[in-house]
């Protein structure tokens, strides 16, 4: 009773919603990603500097370089899901920070002209985003497989430059058959939260 988002939306982001090691052949749109993008863009971000920066690997060929870059386990979810993403953190931010934040445009030099501060949010930041963008996969009825099991400089070299750093890939689509692992334990309140 004491959360306002309804029950089935609940069910949908978080109870009910599951991590896919399998896809179907359904496509995901790039109509899909536009609403979903144009959700989780207002979730919130140091300085509103929204580090996060995703590359769709949608070409076949552009699969079949990613694949090679992904741990053995992983390799054949990459390979068969409808979109794969690539999540990165933008670590040169801080030349959108006027537009991001028009009534401090000054943050960008006085809190980001060094480039080791800029990889430090940039990483919170981009990580915080994308969480935001899984849960966003889900409020499209889609599945998300997030996954850090790859050769990061690989994919680095062969999709980003060196101002971006990669943060995870993520298969996207409807889950297909077989597609969950038994639901692991979460941890209980009294683990997590202390009061003082
Ligand atoms: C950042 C991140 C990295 C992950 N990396 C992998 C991975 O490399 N391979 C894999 O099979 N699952 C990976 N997972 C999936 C997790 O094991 C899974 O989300 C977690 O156990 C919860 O599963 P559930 O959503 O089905 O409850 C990753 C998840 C996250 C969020």
């Amino acid at each position: 009773m004491s959360l306002v988002l309804d029950a089935a939306a609940q069910d949908l982001l978080f109870r009910e919603a599951r991590t896919a090691n399998t896809f179907s052949d359904e496509p995901v749109t790039d109509e899909q990603v536009q609403a979903i993008y144009d959700l989780v863009k207002y979730g919130p971000t140091a300085f509103n500097q929204t580090p996060l920066r995703i590359t769709l690997v949608r070409s076949p060929e552009a699969r079949e370089r990613l694949v090679k870059h992904m741990a053995e386990g992983n390799q054949a979810k990459t390979a068969s899901a409808p979109l794969v993403a690539i999540l990165s953190a933008d670590n040169e931010f801080h030349e959108e920070l006027p537009q991001l934040l028009p009534h401090f445009p000054q943050a960008k030099d006085a809190f980001f002209s060094e480039r080791p501060v800029r990889e430090q949010a940039a990483l919170l930041n981009a990580a915080l985003q994308a969480g935001y963008f899984i849960i966003g996969v889900r409020a499209a009825g889609l599945a998300a497989g997030p996954m850090t099991g790859l050769d990061f400089a690989g994919v680095q070299k062969e999709f980003l430059d060196a101002d971006h750093t990669p943060l995870m890939v993520v298969n996207i689509g409807k889950p297909g058959e077989d597609a969950w692992f038994p639901r692991s334990p979460r941890l209980e309140f009294d683990q997590v939260i202390t009061t003082v």
